[in-house]
C-alpha cells in the first residue's frame, strides 16, 4: 500500500546560470529569468510506502510525516527566496527539478530518525510548479 500526502508552500526564486550568457539566460528560463524573481505556490505530493502496521491498520504514522515535512521543506522553504535564504542553491539554479533532489535529499537524510525501525519507505517525490508544470522523483 502507499500513501500520497499533499503540501503546499510559496518559494521565490531566479533561474539563473553563471555557466550561461544573459541572451542564452533569456532565452532558456523566459520569465523565470526575471532579474528581480518572483514567487511560485508550490504543491507537494509525498508518496510512501511499506507494510501495514498490524496494530493502526495505517501504512505510515502521519503526525511523523507531517513533522518530517514540517522540520525538513515547509520550515526551511516557505515565504524564503531559494536562491539567497537556502544554503543548497548559493551555486545550484533553483528549478523544481534541483528543488525535488534537495527535497529528496533532506528526506532521506532524516527518514531514519523519523520512521526508526518501521519499514515505511519514501518511494516518490512529485512537485507542481505551476498548471502545466509537475516534476517527479523516483526514490
Ligand atoms: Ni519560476
Amino acid at each position: 500500500v502507499t500513501l500520497t500526502r499533499r503540501y503546499r508552500f510559496s518559494s521565490s526564486h531566479r533561474l539563473h546560470s553563471p555557466a550561461l550568457s544573459e541572451a542564452e539566460n533569456a532565452r532558456l528560463y523566459g520569465k523565470c529569468n526575471n532579474p528581480f524573481g518572483h514567487g511560485h505556490d508550490y504543491v507537494l505530493d509525498v508518496t510512501v510506502g511499506g507494510p501495514l502496521d498490524e496494530a493502526t491498520g495505517r501504512v505510515v504514522d502521519l503526525t511523523a510525516l507531517d513533522t518530517l515535512i514540517e522540520e525538513q521543506v515547509l520550515g526551511p522553504f516557505e515565504h524564503r527566496n531559494l536562491n539567497r535564504e537556502v544554503p543548497a542553491f548559493a551555486g545550484v539554479v533553483p528549478t523544481t527539478e534541483n528543488l525535488a533532489a534537495e527535497i529528496g535529499r533532506r528526506l532521506e537524510g532524516a527518514w531514519a530518525a523519523a520512521f526508526n525501525g518501521s519499514g515505511t519507505r519514501l518511494q516518490r517525490i512529485r512537485i507542481e510548479e505551476t498548471k502545466r508544470n509537475s516534476f517527479a522523483l523516483e526514490l
